[in-house]
Parts: structure tokens; C-alpha cells; sequence
């Protein structure tokens, strides 16, 4: 499969062969990819699901990873997805005690549900690969009801400011890196050209308002590397809303503050924060160990100014960054423990 084909319009054959072939490892490699944070990025979009939503929707749900969070009582959870391997690993490892995730292979641009018959539609890190955009988010909008939420989380492009450098690195040249370690490299080069395709935000806010989703909130997150907004399909034309139901927010407080996140179980989310601790601190100690070995060695070695320059940058940034995030890791697990 040409890479070029996975950017054709329509390219669902592409992406479910793509995607059988990494279903293996991309939960792994997601996890790595996003330094672990995506757990905490996709508690924010569970919480922007109306807590009355009754019937909701994970398109393009891959392994689903996402499911098991929308779960509430009284709640019908489906994940969709065009790659069957995919839904083969939701299958083996989503399930729990009186649990099984409901899931259906199926084509973003062609879904399974009558009009209007969903009230919340979630995409986490699936739009990117929707192709055209305009034309799937119609469809979304299709089988919401009126004043149905959709919370969408993709990874964006970088957007024009300090961090645009590092941001576009780290794009450009980490994830192709790291996909070295996937059966399919080439996925992850897929990966690196489809957040800069997808753009910064306003080229998807755009295509939002064409389809008639009103963006009610947004968020960012590790400096605008991922980001959530969620929209509402407005009322169908004719159709006026006696009152306003809680759950549908007036689209004018865009920004305003997203619902509180439903919380993971307390051991599992301290166990999660203390292994990134632990590789946080291995890190600091590391850092402080080359920094100390750089001041002993870095005049007598044949670097420029400029080089120089930015070993000194490398070194103390990495060791005040991991400090940092290390001594807020122990905060966190510290204030979990006394919350209990
Ligand atoms: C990057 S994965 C995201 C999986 C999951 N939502 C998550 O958060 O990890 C993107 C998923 O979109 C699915 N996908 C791509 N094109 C699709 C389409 N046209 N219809 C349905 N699913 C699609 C892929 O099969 C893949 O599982």
C-alpha cells in the first residue's frame, strides 16, 4: 500500500489495512508517543460528554481505548471503526466482568444509524484521517440529534509562536523515529504528514461551522501538541428548542471551562503516575549526571560557539524540565493518597 493512496479521499481500504497492520502495537506506541498524557487528554473528552447523553458514539474508536471511560449507567457505548484488527484487539482487551464493548466495523463516511439517533459522538485521534473532512463531519452531524455534542481530540499541527520549532521537531522527526519500533514504519510517517495536514485548528473550526457543528469549548494541551473542541450540531432547521436542557451549552461562552473529568480508578491512575515518576526522576538523574560530565569536559571539546551554546540549553532545560515534572508526579500521587 503507497503511502500516497492513505491520503486519496475515501481511503478506507488504506487506512484499515494501515491500521491492521500496527493494531499489535499502537496502543504502546500511542502511549509513548504522547509521553503518556493521552490518558489524561481523553478524561477530558469523557467529561465533555453530557452526563445525560444516553446514546454515544467513539468513531473511529481503534482498540478502544476510549470506551470503557464513556461507560455510565444507563448509557449505550458504540465504537466504530473501518480496521477489524483494530476492533479485535477492543474485543480481547476492553472487556471486564458483565462488560463487553459494543463495536462495528464500519466506514466513517457511510455509518450504520439513522439520522439524528445519537446524542454524543466522540474521535480521538481519528479525524486526522478522514478524508474529506467536510464530507465526514456531515455525516457526524448526520446521526446527531439536534443539540447533540461532538468532542473531538487530534493531534495538531504547530501553531505560529515560540514553541512552533521544538513542536515541529518533534513531528517531523520523533514520531517517524519512534515508528522504527512499529511493524510498520511507514505508519508513523503517515502519522508526522497527517498533523501537519490536519493544521493548528482554525482550518478544522472552519469545516466544523460548514457541516453546522457550533464550537461550544476548546482546549489545549502539552502546548497545543493535542487538542479537544467540542461542538454542537445546532436544532434541525424548523425545529425551535422550547427550553434549553442543560446539556446543550450556548454556543457564545466558547472557552468556557469543560465539565470536571470522570476520574479513573484512584490505584490505577497513581500506579500510572508513579511509573512516569520513576522515569521522570531515572531522567533527571541521568541529566545531572551528563551535566555534570559536560562542565568537566565541554571547553576542552571542538565544538563552536553556537554548539556550545546549545549543549548548555539541552542540558539544564531537560534537567529542569524532568525535575519539574517529576516533583509534580510525587505532588499529585501525594495529594491522591490524602484525598483517600
Ligand atoms: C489513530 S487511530 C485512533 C484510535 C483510537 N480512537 C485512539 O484514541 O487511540 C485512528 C483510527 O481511525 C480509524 N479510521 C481511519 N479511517 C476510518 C474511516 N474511514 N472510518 C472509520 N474508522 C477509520 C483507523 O482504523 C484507526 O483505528
Amino acid at each position: 500500500m503507497s503511502s500516497s493512496e492513505r491520503f486519496q479521499p475515501h481511503a478506507a481500504t488504506a487506512m484499515a489495512s494501515m491500521f491492521d497492520d500496527v493494531s499489535g502495537r499502537y496502543d504502546l506506541l500511542n502511549r509513548v508517543m504522547t509521553l503518556g498524557q493521552d490518558r489524561a487528554w481523553r478524561e477530558a473528552m469523557w467529561g465533555a460528554v453530557p452526563a445525560d447523553a444516553h446514546i454515544v458514539l467513539d468513531l473511529c474508536t481503534g482498540s478502544g481505548v476510549s470506551l470503557a471511560g464513556l461507560r455510565r449507567p444507563g448509557r449505550v457505548v458504540l465504537g466504530v471503526d473501518v480496521s477489524f484488527a483494530m476492533l479485535e484487539v477492543a474485543r480481547d482487551t476492553q472487556g471486564g466482568p458483565g462488560w463487553a464493548p459494543r463495536v462495528a466495523c464500519a466506514d466513517a463516511f457511510h455509518l450504520p444509524l439513522r439520522d439524528g439517533s445519537v446524542d454524543a459522538v466522540t474521535v480521538a485521534f481519528g479525524a486526522r484521517n478522514l478524508r474529506p473532512r467536510p464530507a465526514a463531519l456531515v455525516e457526524i452531524a448526520r446521526v446527531l440529534r439536534p443539540g447533540g455534542t461532538l468532542s473531538v481530540l487530534e493531534a495538531s499541527a504547530p501553531a505560529p509562536g515560540p514553541l512552533h520549532g521544538p513542536h515541529a521537531f518533534w513531528v517531523r522527526h520523533v514520531i517517524p523515529l519512534a515508528g522504527r519500533f512499529s511493524p510498520d514504519p511507514s505508519a508513523y510517517r503517515y502519522l508526522s504528514e497527517s498533523i501537519f495536514e490536519f493544521g493548528a485548528g482554525p482550518e478544522f473550526e472552519r469545516d466544523l461551522a460548514g457541516a453546522g457543528l457550533e464550537v461550544a469549548a476548546r482546549r489545549s494541551f502539552l502546548f497545543g501538541a493535542t487538542r479537544l473542541w467540542v461542538a454542537r450540531r445546532g436544532p434541525a432547521v424548523g425545529q425551535y428548542r422550547a427550553a434549553a436542557p442543560a446539556i446543550v451549552r450556548n454556543a457564545r461562552s466558547a472557552g468556557a471551562a469543560l465539565p470536571a473529568p470522570a476520574s479513573p480508578p484512584a490505584t490505577e491512575a497513581d500506579l500510572w503516575r508513579m511509573a512516569q515518576a520513576a522515569l521522570a526522576g531515572a531522567l533527571t538523574l541521568a541529566l545531572g549526571w551528563a551535566l555534570r560530565m559536560w562542565i568537566n569536559v565541554n571547553a576542552h571539546l571542538p565544538l563552536t560557539t553556537l554548539q556550545r551554546i546549545m549543549g548548555w540549553a539541552l542540558l539544564l532545560a531537560g534537567l529542569g524540565l524532568f525535575a519539574t515534572r517529576c516533583l509534580w508526579l510525587l505532588l499529585r500521587i501525594s495529594a491522591g493518597a490524602r484525598g483517600r
